[in-house]
């Protein structure tokens, strides 16, 4: 298992038995956890943020969880001698913590069959392109470099492929002719911070239905 960082209870027993449970794995910054874990602290919220874990050390998102009072850990790949191992020693924190959504937010890893098979159809990832375009890495400065005049971001269910999973939610950026990768991504995170969270509800509403790789959004 990762490095345990000591935790601090600052829910009540009501969300503890009521609320959707969300975990989430990340590898940097953290603002998308960030939204996610502020939208969890509103009145109506429907979930919260259990447990966060990351495969770096020094994330600052997983400096935020300290911050915020969270439980959170560091799973190191190197420590494990296969994927598979490396993974169980996170589905091992997620059991702890009775995860029932696994949300990856900047996790720049891909996800393994261990982790699919344990969560199927309940892991969810945000990426700053308007899916299928600009899949991968860097998916900004491809939009950019490609001239598209519209870009976004997408929230989508995760499957085997790289950014290939059933889409949730997306939302439309227009890109300017003098955009940079970061101009033009500064204000696609701003749409992602609130297209996670509301994925998110959606899911805890029991309003995503999954037909074929399509998602239904019940209404
Ligand atoms: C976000 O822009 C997210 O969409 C992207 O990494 C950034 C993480 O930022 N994810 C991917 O590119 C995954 N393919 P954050 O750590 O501030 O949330």
């Amino acid at each position: 298992m990762g490095v345990r960082i000591p935790p601090s209870a600052n829910h009540s027993v009501t969300d503890m038995k009521t609320k959707g449970r969300v975990a989430v794995l990340l590898s940097g910054r953290g603002s998308n956890f960030e939204a996610i874990y502020k939208n969890s602290l509103k009145r109506d919220a429907n979930y919260r943020v259990v447990v966060v874990v990351s495969n770096k050390k020094d994330a600052p998102g997983l400096q935020k969880a300290s911050e915020f009072g969270l439980d959170f850990f560091h799973v190191a790949p190197k420590s494990y001698k296969t994927k598979t191992a490396y993974e169980r020693a996170i589905i091992a924190i997620l059991e702890e913590y009775s995860v029932d959504l696994l949300c990856l937010a900047g996790y720049m890893k891909i996800v393994g069959e261990e982790l699919l098979q344990a969560y199927e159809n309940r892991i969810m990832n945000i990426h700053p392109a308007l899916l299928p375009s600009f899949p991968g890495l860097h998916a900004q400065k491809q939009a950019v470099d490609h001239g598209v005049k519209i870009s976004g971001c997408t929230v989508h269910f995760v499957d085997a492929g790289v950014d290939t999973g059933p889409i949730i939610l997306q939302r439309p950026v227009e890109v300017r002719d003098d955009d940079s990768e970061d101009t033009l991504g500064q204000r696609i995170l701003k749409e992602e911070h609130e297209i996670f969270s509301e994925a998110v509800r959606l899911f805890f509403k029991k309003k995503l239905k999954i037909k074929n790789r399509k998602v239904i959004i019940i209404e």
